[in-house]
This record gives C-alpha cells, structure tokens and sequence, in this order.
C-alpha cells in the first residue's frame, strides 16, 4: 500500500458567491498525496485553504479540473453515489470538531458507521471501543463529550475520522483550539494512526511546529499552491 497513490486532485478551479461578488477561489490546484503519507496546507486566511479541503472531501465540486481518491475518478457521480463514497474514504476533523455534545464519546464515534450501515450494532460497539483505546481514552467510552476536555474531544473526533477505515483523512486546523501541549500531543496521535494504518492525512494547520513534521507541506496563495517544499525544508508559516 505504502506509495500509492490514495488521494490526488488536477486543475481545480472554484468561484464561490453571487455574481458581484463572485470570488475566484480557487485558480488551478493540482495535488497528489500517497498512502502513509501526511501533507499539510499552509497560507493565509482567505487563499482557498478550506475550500479546497472542501472539494478534496466531496463535500464540495469544483467548477473544473477533477478528484480521484483511492485511483478511482469522482466526477460525473451522482449525489447518492458521492456521499456512499465521502462516508466510505474519508474521514474529517474539522477544527470546532462538532462532536454531538450530549452522546457519549462511544456513540460520536458510532455515528458515521451507523451512517454506512455495513456493520451491526455490536461490531460497531467493539470497533469504536477499540479506536478510543487507541487514542487513549478507554477509560471514558461512556462519558458525555460536553464533560470532556478539549484535548479529549479532539481525540475522540480524531477516532471517529478512523471510524469507517478510510484512505484519506481531511483535517481543517484540527488542533487550532487546543493550547501548544495538547496541539503537539493531538497531532503526533493522528500523525501515528495514520503512519501506521497507511492511511493519507491532508492537513491545513497555522502551526509551524506541525508543519515541519509533515512530509510535504503546499503554500497557498490567492487560491493557488505557490510552492511544495519536501519534509526537512525551511517553510514561513
Ligand atoms: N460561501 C462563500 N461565498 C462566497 N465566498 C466565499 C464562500 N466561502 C469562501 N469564500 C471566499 O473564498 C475565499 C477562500 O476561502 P476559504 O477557502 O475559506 O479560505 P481559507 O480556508 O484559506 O481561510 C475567500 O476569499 C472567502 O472569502
Ligand atoms: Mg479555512
């Protein structure tokens, strides 16, 4: 699996708004991120970051240019078939992780398998016990996520995103709310489920500690990526 080609986008181009006001936001992306890999979106405010994450997700079509995630094509998909996809390969963490405050930490990462339906109730039960164990919170399956630190909630949105097994992770500034300790501690988390399962992480984050550990990180500027510097090289954050 290691290498291959699990998440890549060509040409994207997106306007966004009403006539008037009509944005160009994004101006001809190109990417291509392999298995086991992690790649981070950096640039600032308002350059296209979410929109393209957006798009990369499914969540979103582009005005041209096209999605393939895991070698197969996404355009020309109908709604149907594009949310059986979106719930099927990738996994999200947004930034306010949107986590259902009165579920448990358990039954939020129950929610997208039941979203799939391709497992029953005690296989659910059993795979989501085990992902909180992985993020170290087997000891608080049951609690409600509003009686859950930020830290904690952001790693259980962290299993839940591992929840169907997906190629892709799509991450939003995922540790933007948390402060630098736990930030460090969320990422290195995801950074080794993901390493690990061989999964793809595409991260757009402000962090620049996290971004040097990526293997890639793109620079976006005015809705295009200006520049893609290899693990190890200087970037400006
Ligand atoms: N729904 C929308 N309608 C109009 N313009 C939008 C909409 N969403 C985003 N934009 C504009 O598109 C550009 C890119 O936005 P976004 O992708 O959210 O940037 P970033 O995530 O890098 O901050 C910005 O100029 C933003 O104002
Ligand atoms: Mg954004």
């Amino acid at each position: 699996m290691k290498g291959e080609l699990s998440l890549s986008c060509r040409d994207i181009e997106r306007y966004l708004g009403e006539e008037e006001s009509r944005v160009h936001a994004l101006r001809g992306v190109s990417l291509d991120v392999e298995s086991g890999s992690i790649h981070a979106v950096v640039g600032p405010s308002g350059c296209g970051k979410s929109t393209l994450l957006y798009i990369l997700g499914l969540l979103d079509e582009p005005d041209a240019g096209s999605v393939e995630i895991g070698a197969s094509p996404i355009s020309h998909l109908n709604d149907q078939e594009l949310a059986r996809r979106r719930n099927e390969l990738i996994g999200f963490i947004f930034q306010f992780h949107f986590l259902m405050e009165d579920f448990s930490a358990h039954e939020n990462v129950m929610i997208p398998m039941r979203r799939l339906g391709q497992m029953n109730e005690t296989e659910m039960h059993e795979r989501a016990a085990a992902l909180l164990e992985a993020v170290d919170l087997g000891d608080k399956l049951r609690r409600q996520s509003r009686h859950l630190s930020g830290g904690e909630q952001q790693r259980v949105a962290i299993a839940r995103a591992l929840a169907n097994d997906p190629h892709v992770i799509l991450a939003d500034e995922p540790t933007g709310n948390l402060d630098t300790g736990n930030s460090q501690r969320a990422f290195e988390l995801l950074a080794d489920l993901v390493r690990e399962r061989e999964k793809a992480l595409l991260l757009v984050t402000h962090n620049r500690f996290i971004a040097d550990a990526c293997d890639w990180v793109h620079e976006m500027k005015d809705g295009r990526i200006i520049v893609s510097h290899p693990h190890g090289q200087r970037i400006s954050v």
